[in-house]
């Protein structure tokens, strides 16, 4: 068995990938999650998606050793169950149970920035280090920790949602409960209603005025910084100060030797990483600082499916008891 696929559920579509040991992807398929259509249609989207990576791939199901699955939000890694995803509008859906049922193979569910944390660990940036941790900024924030050469799974496996810490008790009301949440400051969904806020107030820019209110998304903030655009910049500024405090705990916590920073909104130029990174240097507790490098995400959009497939591909994988 020298293989293993990799899912990602995400909000907007579902990756799927057979993955050999070295980390390779052998095959991928990729749909639409629709949502929208229902649990019952993203489900059967899921079971297909498995099944057109063996069939496409022409690998047997008995070559492969399992199914990671990697998700937003709160799972239960014991009952393989998504607990609550709010992207995907999901409570107590016992995904792994009916892919692993309908394969006769194990599955693994993890959160998607915990995946993605092991990935840039095993096949990625972090290769052959011990402390490492991964922030994503995309339509959520998150993290995955790994201290001492093993993920931080905590009791159950939520361990990482960097995107909940309150960074302004007094902030606004978060969908988790909270207030304040890092990630109503520098997700996506919200530098781009800060931007159509600001314009609605009244403030110019040349770059975004070429686009109707309700179509400026982070991608359209991202190109703007890119032209040099004052607003589209001040608001990357504002966010990386928010981001940079919040990696500044994170660094003061954990000790970590790198942080590697991805997700969709981190991919839009350099401007934004660097200013954070300056926050971070500027803020955190210099003999720290000392010992941590921060770099970007060097296998982007695949890191999900390399690091779900990766619980079933690497023994340094059993203190997430997939193996
Ligand atoms: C979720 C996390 C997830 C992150 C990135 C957050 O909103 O709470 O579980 O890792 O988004 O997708
Ligand atoms: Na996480
Ligand atoms: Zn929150």
């Amino acid at each position: 068995k020298n293989y293993a696929i990799g899912l990602d559920l995400g909000g907007t579509k579902i990756l799927a990938a057979l993955i050999d040991e070295q980390g390779r992807i052998v095959h991928k398929t990729t749909c639409p999650t629709l949502a929208a259509e229902g649990q019952e249609a993203v489900i059967g989207r899921i079971l297909s998606s498995v099944e057109t990576v063996l069939t496409e791939s022409g690998i047997t199901v008995t070559s492969v050793r399992g199914v990671g699955i990697a998700t937003a939000g709160v799972i239960d890694t014991k009952a393989n169950k998504v607990l609550y995803a709010n992207n995907l509008g999901w409570e107590h859906v016992a995904i792994g149970q009916i892919v692993s049922e309908r394969f006769g193979l194990p599955v693994q569910l993890i959160n998607d920035a915990n995946a993605a944390a092991v990935a840039e660990w095993v096949f990625g940036a972090g290769k052959g280090t011990d402390n490492v941790i991964y922030v994503t900024v995309s339509t959520g924030v998150g993290a995955g920790f790994i201290s001492d050469g093993r993920l931080i799974t905590g009791k159950g496996d939520s361990a990482g949602e960097f995107g909940h810490i309150s960074i302004d008790p007094d902030g606004p009301p978060c969908a988790c409960g909270n207030r304040g949440c890092l990630e109503n400051y520098v997700s996506g969904p919200t530098l781009a209603k800060i931007a159509r806020t600001r314009l609605a107030n009244g403030e110019k820019s040349a770059f975004l005025s070429q686009y109707p209110l309700e179509q400026i998304t982070a991608k359209e903030i991202g190109e703007g910084v890119m032209q040099g655009d004052p607003l589209c910049k001040d608001i990357h500024l504002r966010a990386s100060r928010d981001l940079g405090a919040g990696i500044t705990s994170l660094i003061h916590l954990f000790n970590p030797e790198l942080i590697v920073v991805g997700g969709g909104v981190m991919t839009t130029g350099d401007y934004l990483f660097a200013e954070t990174e300056k926050v971070v240097r500027e803020r955190a507790i210099s003999r720290m600082a000392e010992q941590v490098r921060l770099v970007r995400s060097s296998l982007g959009g695949e890191a999900g499916v390399l690091g779900a497939a990766g619980l079933f591909l690497h023994r340094n994988h059993q203190p997430v008891r997939a193996l």
